[in-house]
């Protein structure tokens, strides 16, 4: 488990550390949509879209999925008397485990808001959904 998220790690590093070469203007976007806000297709650069960074990591097709992240809960469970991580463990892990090393952190400074929001009306945070970007 552990070696196979480094490796993860490892082939995502570089593919990051291209795209954030690429300068400013990627560094003062926002992301309204959460992750496919930033999990893009950068034109001549690395293709970030979950849809690719998944099936490199065998990960089944995700096709079907058309709105990001409500759909992937289809299979991924929320619930945690399934004795499984639930989907928000694996995603949390992902984007802040290795906090020195890791470019959510190092780069996006970690913000809860990239992928979360505030509902003012029902004072709850929600996660920002978005249409699939493949
Ligand atoms: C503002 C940018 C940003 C947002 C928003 C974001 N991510 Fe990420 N994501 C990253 C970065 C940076 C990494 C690489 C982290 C690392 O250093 O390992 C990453 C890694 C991942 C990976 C690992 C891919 C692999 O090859 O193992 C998955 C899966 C993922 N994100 C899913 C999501 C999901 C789902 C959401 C929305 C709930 C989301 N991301 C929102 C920046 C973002
Ligand atoms: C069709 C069902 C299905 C859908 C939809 C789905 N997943 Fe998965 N996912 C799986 C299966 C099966 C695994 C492998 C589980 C395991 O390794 O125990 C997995 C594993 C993962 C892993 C690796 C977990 C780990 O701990 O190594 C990540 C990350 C992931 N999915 C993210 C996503 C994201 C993001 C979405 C939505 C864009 C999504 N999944 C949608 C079935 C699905
Ligand atoms: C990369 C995207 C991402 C980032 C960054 C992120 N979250 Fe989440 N968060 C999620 C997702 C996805 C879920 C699960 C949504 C679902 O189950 O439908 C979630 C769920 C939650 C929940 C609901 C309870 C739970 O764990 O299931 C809390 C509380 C939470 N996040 C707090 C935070 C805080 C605090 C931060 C900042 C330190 C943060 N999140 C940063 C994606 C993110």
């Amino acid at each position: 488990m552990r070696d196979r998220r480094w490796f993860r790690r490892g082939s995502l590093l570089l593919g990051w550390a291209v795209v954030l070469a690429g300068g400013a203007a990627f560094a003062a976007d926002t992301y309204p949509e959460g992750c496919v806000s930033c999990h893009t297709n950068r034109q001549g650069e690395a293709d970030f879209r979950l849809s690719n960074l998944l099936s490199q990591i065998g990960h089944p097709s995700v096709k079907r999925v058309k709105m990001v992240p409500r759909d992937c809960t289809r299979c991924h469970s929320t619930d945690p008397a399934d004795g499984e991580p639930v989907f928000s463990q694996i995603i949390h892990e992902i984007h802040f485990d290795v906090p020195k090393i890791n470019l959510y952190v190092t780069r996006f400074g970690g913000d809860c808001r990239n992928c979360h929001e505030m509902n003012v009306e029902e004072g709850e945070a929600q996660v920002k959904d978005g249409a699939k970007n493949w």
